[in-house]
């Protein structure tokens, strides 16, 4: 019983949403991996980091799609419970894929098929004001949720690839419009993706929930990066964001604890990662 009660004094207590709340008020930094499989999850949580993405880029380094929309819920699932069997310490988040959250219901159904079956604290989908109802939806039934924002890889054949967003004023303004409109309707943590420095540095200003950002700026309350990128394994031009942590390091534990303590001590990402 209360499980979590007789943790909360051990050396690692598990990170909660009220651990990353205080994360943001004291101006300590999150450090986000994604993951997708047991050993790999045993390794991130002895690197230290705050919190697990099963994210569906599954279907790009795992599965070797182009895209992340041919992966399905029962991929996101299968990833996410051997995740959860290697994770004890971070706070793990998964992804609703491609099309699976097209009304409020199905989003429910879904993001309870991911906490039930995949053992997910947390689900996050790509976000605008067309999905306000559904956070909302999602948060009445006291699902945690992250609304991700800026590139959505879910879009990229009707957005017309893999660019940065946010770059005219007015899309920068749209933006922040719609991280508040889904911070209002409950959203508990919001993601940016891919957008320039500053107005990831506005948007995180402007919300009182935990920002994280993947090639956002140095200002947002905490860095996610996919883990193949973070041990170099992924091949061909990476994004700019990107870092090698394997550089100088002699093992992935020490190039994800690398990852972890660079983003804790605000060194990564450096000016050359930012748009
Ligand atoms: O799917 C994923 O890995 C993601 C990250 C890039 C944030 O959404």
């Amino acid at each position: 019983m209360y499980t979590h009660l007789q943790l909360r004094d051990s050396a690692r207590p598990p990170v909660t949403l009220a651990t990353l709340r205080h994360m943001r008020s004291s101006g300590e930094k999150i450090a986000a991996l994604t993951c997708y499989d047991a050993s790999f999850a045993v390794l991130v949580d002895e690197a230290d980091a705050d919190v697990v993405l099963v994210g569906d880029s599954l279907g790009m380094v795992i599965q070797g799609h182009d895209t992340t929309v041919p992966v399905t819920m029962d991929d996101v699932v299968y990833h996410c419970r051997a995740v959860a069997r290697g994770l004890h310490r971070p706070f793990l988040m998964a992804d609703l894929p491609f099309m699976s959250y097209p009304s409020k219901e199905q989003a429910l159904a879904n993001a309870v098929r991911l906490m039930q079956e995949g053992g997910a604290k947390m689900v996050k989908l790509e976000s605008g004001a067309g999905q306000v109802d559904i956070v909302e939806f999602l948060a009445t039934h006291d699902i945690a949720v992250c609304a991700h924002l800026g590139l959505k890889p879910q879009s990229v054949h009707k957005t017309g690839g893999f660019r940065v967003q946010g770059r005219e004023s007015s899309a920068g303004e749209l933006m922040r419009r719609n991280a508040k409109d889904l911070e209002q309707a409950g959203a508990d943590i919001v993601l940016l993706e891919c957008i320039p420095a500053e107005l990831g540095r506005a948007v995180t200003a402007e919300l009182d929930v935990p920002v994280i950002g993947i090639g956002a700026g140095p200002d947002t309350n905490g860095q996610i990066l996919v883990l193949y990128d973070v041990l170099d394994i992924t091949t061909g031009r990476k994004p700019r964001f990107v870092r090698n942590f394997m550089e100088g390091a002699g093992t992935n534990l020490e190039a994800l604890r690398r990852y972890v303590q660079a983003v804790k001590k605000g060194e990564y990402p450096a000016p050359e990662h930012c748009f």
